[in-house]
């Protein structure tokens, strides 16, 4: 069984207070932190960049876990490693060379993360799954936090679970957007065991809410 992670993601936090937001998710049990890179261009919205992750890298030993939702990646991933990513996730859609892109986020020396939308189909995959670390299954449509979860996306979890078998690969699962202690469960079940949750965690008791989702992963 693979190690279960929950993964807040700090979009949602208070900025006008991050040191103490990503402390209470340390104290909350959390093991990585999921920034979200958006560039207003493959999403609607920005949010923020490697300034922000640099400066937050002095201040906590948490596994950062990049989720780039930008157009052509490639441009920027050094940016990112030298920023302090432990992993960098990539959109399937936003990489005209996904093959090249993939091999370069190795060669940085961290993980290799790859994000599907929820349109996108599992087939993507076929030719470089053995070349990731962790897929990311997107289960809203990018851009925002706070949007409801897609019921169907249970339904894509199980299928690249069994993807994975099939290939005996060692692979997480992902899962990014809408999720909270209500539904965490079925994710797990379905097959993910690296969750997201943004405005599930951050808030007014933000250590609280980690510790929640978190013994629900035990
Ligand atoms: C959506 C982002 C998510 C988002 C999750 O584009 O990738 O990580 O912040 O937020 P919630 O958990 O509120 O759906
Ligand atoms: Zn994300």
């Amino acid at each position: 069984m693979k190690r279960k992670i929950l993964a807040p993601s700090l979009l949602a936090a208070d900025f006008t207070r991050l040191g103490e937001e990503i402390n209470a998710i340390k104290c909350g049990g959390a093991e990585y932190l999921h920034l979200d890179v958006m560039d207003g261009v493959f999403v609607p919205s920005y949010s923020f960049g490697t300034p922000v992750i640099a400066s937050i890298r002095k201040c906590t030993d948490l596994f950062f876990d990049v989720h780039l939702m930008i157009e052509e990646p490639d441009r920027y991933l050094e940016d990112f490693a030298k920023a302090g990513a432990d992993s960098i996730t990539v959109h399937a859609e936003a990489c005209k060379h996904l093959d090249r892109t993939l091999h370069h986020i190795r060669e940085l020396g961290v993980r290799v993360g790859l994000a599907l939308n929820p349109a996108t189909p599992l087939t993507e995959l076929d030719w470089v799954l053995d070349q990731v670390d962790m897929v990311l299954i997107m289960t809203v449509n990018p851009g925002f936090g706070g949007q409801k979860f897609i019921p169907q996306m249970k339904d894509k979890i199980a299928a690249l679970k069994d993807m994975i078998r099939e290939r005996g690969l060692d692979v997480d699962i992902q899962v990014d957007g809408g999720v909270s202690a209500k539904n965490a469960e079925e994710i797990m079940q379905a097959g993910a065991n690296v969750l997201v949750a943004g405005s599930a965690v951050f808030g007014k008791e933000t250590q609280k809410n980690a510790e929640a989702i978190v013994k629900l992963m035990k």
